[in-house]
């Protein structure tokens, strides 16, 4: 009648048969959710400890469990674990092997517990030690961008819009404009691991539990601020992995834009930069081929760490409280778009810290396409007090002059600018250099180096 061999040993008492091959492969995820052995082990030698202390397991049992839980983890960190699909997850491989190691006080184990807070307890410690990692790396990355700017602080370079040349920057000013994006990055993180930091352990399946636990014990135990207030809350919560994708996505997005910026810059038409050859690969067919391949990939991860985002805010529509065996989905995604955002940020790291700019052709194109075009017009307004828009409109008629003759604003003669504007004086040609437009941005935040350099000074002592 019934076929106990086969059934699960964890939940055998009341199932006849064993599951098909195919629900056991739909269910199981232990494929996957191995990568969170460590912190399983943790949160069940926190719990074990904790039921000793309130007295509902002898002291004697808690210890075995406790040093038969380390046992388990050398073996799966030796590699050595054979991991079985028919124990469907990580938890139950887990306590089937401590049973094998310590007998039957391993059963005691999962008193006043649930794999449902389990697992919630689990990934936050996973996905809190990537957003520590995240946190990390983000300063690493800071540091280059700082360094890169400081080294460039005075070098000239175009400011675009539309990718046209707009007006000169300098090269310290476009380094510091990522400082500020990473850093925002970084504080999103930080964010959401203050917010996610209650421990869900102790709400059980999704009740709470009648046994006299102690949740402080075991949040405090386990690093985390508090124990969740609410049971149904605690185990079907995944904001702490949305918020932790999203950071990803956004950081992603950043780390695409100078991606693709170094893809631009480093080719033959640009050559405003050099990207070592560490960071370069080449052509199977064109010797002459040196390609920005790890800048390529970069900009192309936002694409599955932007996909894991909504995959998991899919999953998570719609789920009625509490657990849902939907929410086991949630690990492939945050797996993945983790070891995309480490991977991208350790590479844009070592590329930029390589990263050489060209300071002659940066100045030539900053110089190109009348850049200074609008300091001609601010020009006018100061020297001849004129109302800016009727500056504007002569600016534009001196920028059509220069394109009919092939020159550039400041070929243009004097005489030239006159037929235009009577009262322009010689002094025009002072603001026509892209180094003078620059040192005149002085506003906060500007580009001029005197103001880059304020913001360099500012975050080394940040990121010390
Ligand atoms: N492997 C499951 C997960 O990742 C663990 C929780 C299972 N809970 C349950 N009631 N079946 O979500």
């Amino acid at each position: 009648m019934s076929d106990k061999k086969s059934a699960n040993a964890m939940w055998g008492g009341r199932f006849s048969a064993g599951p098909d091959a195919i629900m056991e492969a739909i269910n199981a995820s232990i494929g996957y959710d191995q990568k969170m052995a460590k912190q399983d082990i943790d949160g069940s030698r926190a719990h074990a400890a904790m039921l000793a202390a309130q007295g509902i397991i002898e002291d004697s049992d808690a210890s075995a469990i406790r040093k038969g839980l380390l046992t388990v983890l050398s073996e799966i960190e030796g590699g050595g674990f054979a991991f079985s699909t028919a124990l469907e997850d990580i938890h139950m491989n887990v306590e089937a092997r401590l049973t094998e190691i310590v007998g039957p006080a391993a059963g005691r184990l999962h008193t006043a517990r649930s794999r449902n807070d389990q697992v919630a307890t689990d990934f936050k410690l996973w996905v809190r030690g990537q957003m520590d990692a995240a946190i990390d790396g983000l300063t690493a990355l800071m540091k280059v961008f700082v360094a890169q700017a400081e080294a460039g602080a005075d070098m000239v370079m175009p400011g675009f819009t539309h990718l046209q040349v707009a007006q000169p920057v300098t090269w310290g000013h476009h380094m510091m404009a990522y400082v500020e994006m990473f850093a925002r990055d970084r504080s999103r993180f930080e964010d959401a691991r203050k917010r996610m930091n209650e421990s869900p352990l102790g709400a059980a399946a999704l009740a709470g539990t009648s046994f006299p636990i102690d949740r402080d014990m075991t949040a405090e135990a386990l690093g985390f601020d508090r124990p969740s207030a609410n049971s149904l809350d605690a185990v079907s919560d995944r904001d702490f992995a949305l918020e932790f994708l999203t950071s990803c996505s956004i950081c992603a997005i950043h780390i695409s834009r100078i991606a693709e910026e170094l893809v631009i810059w480093s080719s033959a038409q640009f050559r405003f930069v050099t990207i070592s050859d560490r960071f370069s690969t080449g052509s199977s067919i064109m010797p002459q081929k040196k390609n920005p391949d790890a800048a390529e990939l970069l900009r192309s991860k936002v694409g599955r760490i932007n996909g894991s985002l909504i995959a998991l805010l899919t999953i998570m529509k719609g789920l009625p409280l509490a657990y849902s065996k939907d929410m086991q989905e949630d690990k492939e995604q945050v797996f993945d778009a983790a070891d995309s955002i480490m991977l991208s940020l350790a590479a844009l790291t070592g590329m930029m810290a390589d990263l050489r700019p060209n300071p002659e052709p940066l100045r030539t194109a900053a110089a190109s396409g009348f850049s200074t075009a609008t300091d001609l017009a601010d020009f006018l307004v100061r020297a001849l007090n004129m109302p800016f828009r009727d500056a504007h409109h002569v600016t534009g008629a001196l920028v059509k002059m220069a394109e009919d003759q092939g020159c550039d604003l400041h070929e243009l003669s004097l005489e030239q600018m006159q037929s235009v504007e009577a009262k322009i004086p010689n002094a025009v040609y002072e603001v026509l250099g892209v180094e003078n437009s620059v040192a005149s941005r002085v506003s906060y935040g500007g580009t001029a180096p005197a103001q880059v350099r304020a913001q360099i000074t500012r975050w080394k002592a940040a990121l010390l």
